[in-house]
């Protein structure tokens, strides 16, 4: 596949229209959430049909964790309005429904589309990220719900061709979104690092989303233009990353204390990595990397530098003052139960990217530490 293109919003998104007329597109479906009233780029689509002869057909019909028939719906209407473009504006929920319609597009309607085989199309599609963190539209995956159940989809020709990098979309987004997005990113940039599927691209991608995070992540808060538009690159960069390797321990261990505590995904994704980080360094002889524990040691020195540490303890130390600093608050234990009811949410598949083996007793252990019990 050939490389993203990554377009950078101007004031008046001339760059947009260059793309559009690039396309000869007649017809977009504009896959996006209400949030999109809030945004600029919201009155370039309302204006486009009158100079430009675009028509722009929007969907909206979905919510965060997409479900299945939300998704059915959005082919359904694809296909009515005979558009040929899609355009996502949003976080991972938008970009992923987007990405399924992609999909499922050119699939049998009559049938369940989980249950076709994806065949690759050349539908046009962009994405408009409006966190800077999923990096889905860098990924080949998406993830929707049917009955209930967890649908992780994945098809290369799903990841946008093109996606706009609109820093103003970071201005209105509140500080706690802004803060655990980008800790959502370093988590995908560090989990991918030492992930056993790691390759020499995907260490570079790593390498460069954990510097570039660590660089900008004052002007990004500060919300400037210039910190807003590197976190943006920063975080698809490190999308591209865990496109390569997948996530670990940290992200297979944050999903219940999201639903559990009702907290934002890369704040949960940010406390799990920041036990598991001095964990699995003091534990790489309990490694599953078929490269060994030699070589897990020489990825944590390349962590390391990353950060711009001598050695991994500094590296670990700067990390957990970056979460202190982004004085998050406390997540308190509800029930005795807890600890037990995490324990038991991971899934065993999942953790199969971590390199080093993690079992019930482990995993109770990094929960309690998690939540200081
Ligand atoms: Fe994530």
């Amino acid at each position: 596949m050939a490389e993203q293109r990554i377009l950078y919003a101007k004031e008046n998104y001339s760059e947009l229209d260059g793309f559009l007329a690039e396309s000869n597109v007649k017809k977009i479906l504009l896959v996006c959430d209400n949030a999109i009233r809030f945004l600029k780029i919201d009155d370039y689509f309302n204006d486009l049909e009158a100079y430009s002869g675009i028509k722009v057909v929007r969907f909206t019909d979905f919510m965060p964790n997409p479900q299945y028939e939300s998704v059915v719906k959005g082919v359904e209407l694809f296909r009515l309005e005979s558009c040929d473009m899609i355009i996502a504006v949003g976080g991972g929920s938008a970009i992923d429904v987007a990405k399924c319609i992609k999909l499922y597009s050119n699939m049998d309607s009559s049938r369940n589309y989980l249950t076709q085989e994806i065949v690759p199309n050349n539908i046009d599609f962009l994405a408009v990220p409006t966190t800077a963190g999923t990096g889905s539209e860098a990924t080949r995956y998406a993830v929707i719900y049917y009955n209930g159940e967890k649908q992780s989809v994945a098809d290369k020709s799903c990841i946008p061709p093109a996606v706009l990098m609109d820093s103003s979309v970071l201005k209105t987004l509140p500080l706690y979104q802004k803060k655990s997005t980008m800790m959502d990113a370093l988590c995908h940039a560090i989990e991918s690092f030492w992930s056993v599927n790691s390759t020499e691209e995907s260490e570079q991608y790593s390498e460069q989303a954990i510097k570039m995070i660590l660089a900008n992540k004052d002007t990004y808060l500060n919300n400037t233009d210039y910190g807003n538009e590197n976190m943006l690159k920063a975080a698809n960069i490190a999308g591209k990353a865990i496109n390569i390797t997948q996530t670990t321990a940290g992200h297979a261990m944050c999903y219940k204390l999201t639903s559990l505590y009702g907290i934002a995904h890369g704040h949960a994704a940010a406390l799990c990595v920041s036990e598991l980080f001095p964990y699995m360094f003091e534990h790489t002889e309990d490694t599953v990397d078929p490269r060994g524990k030699k070589y897990l040691e020489s990825t944590f020195e390349k962590i390391a530098k990353a950060f711009s540490c001598s050695n991994v303890n500094d590296a670990i130390i700067k990390y957990q003052k970056l979460l202190r600093w982004l004085d998050f608050e406390a997540v308190s234990i509800k029930t005795a139960d807890d600890i037990s009811i995490l324990k038991t949410s991971v899934n065993p598949t999942r953790l199969k990217n971590n390199p080093v083996r993690l079992d019930q007793a482990q995993i109770e252990i990094l929960y309690t530490r998690i939540l200081h019990v």
